[in-house]
């Protein structure tokens, strides 16, 4: 059974703004995102049927609830995210002790080397891709493909609405791929379309990336994504995908949704 770890929304809120998504005028409604959060675990649970694994909320981190930012996880190793933004660097700690506790091998880069975990590396069993520029450093990647022995094609995010590589790319099960082709340069649109044959790649139209379509938990044939995108339905359903839609506007105020919510630990 896949593993996921989850934080409680309970500190969840708009207190800094560190990409377009998020306005501190723009706040969260609280008892909604608890809402909101509870039908994913749900779906994820009950539905899915995968295991996951909560985290403490930790007052004054916001973020923390994006545990796709934790770090990427490979059998009993865990490498740790070094965010960019001071008012995430805060997370870090947190991240690495609850690895620690549980009997992960804790890695880190260098402190300059920022790289934002599972939000900007993602793939398929053995190509990687990485999305650098808004948050992660390109420089990460060779050292993380060392550690991981894993190859790593570098993405450079060129939309900062896009901002991390999980908000416009989402590797399938079965090896199709859904993304947003704008949200990158010909360079990486070629390097995507060299490792992903035409019938497997699935563009999803922009007004739905712009309700985050892409962000999207995908275990085994299942597909769980924010509702509202009826395009992308279709084609992950035409595919032979199963969906299953979560409400979760409260966590696109701050930049995110399903996938960003949760941190793959196997
Ligand atoms: N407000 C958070 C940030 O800007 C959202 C993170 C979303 N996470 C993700 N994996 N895309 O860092």
């Amino acid at each position: 059974m896949s593993r996921l770890l989850v934080c409680p929304p309970d500190y969840f809120q708009i207190d800094y703004e560190i990409n377009p998504w998020m306005r501190r005028d723009n706040g969260v409604d609280p008892s909604r995102a608890v809402r909101q959060w509870q039908t994913l675990m749900t779906v994820l649970e009950q539905e899915v049927g995968v295991g996951v694994e909560r985290m403490q909320p930790v007052q004054g981190l916001p973020d923390l609830v994006f545990t796709a930012n934790a770090g990427v996880v490979v059998g009993r190793r865990a490498l740790v995210s070094r965010f960019r933004y001071p008012e995430r660097q805060r997370e870090e700690v947190h991240f690495a002790r609850w690895f620690r506790e549980r009997g992960y091998e804790v890695l880190t880069l260098e402190p300059s080397l920022h790289f934002e975990g599972a939000g900007d590396l993602l793939g398929f069993p053995d190509t990687w891709f990485g999305g650098y520029r808004q948050r992660s450093n390109i420089r990460a990647f060779p050292k993380l493909s060392e550690i991981f022995q894993r190859e790593i094609i570098p993405l450079e995010l060129v939309d900062s609405r896009f901002y991390h590589l999980d908000t416009c790319f989402c590797p399938l099960s079965g090896g199709d791929l859904l993304y947003l082709p704008s949200a990158f340069d010909s360079y990486g649109r070629a390097a995507i379309a060299e490792r992903v044959s035409d019938d497997r790649r699935l563009a999803v139209p922009e007004e739905e990336a712009l309700r985050f379509a892409c962000n999207a938990v995908c275990v085994g044939k299942q597909v769980v994504m924010p509702a509202g995108c009826p395009r992308t339905t279709r084609l992950l359903e035409d595919r032979g995908y199963r969906t299953h839609p979560v409400h979760l506007d409260e966590f696109m105020k701050s930049g995110g949704a399903a996938k960003c919510l949760t941190l793959a630990l196997d």
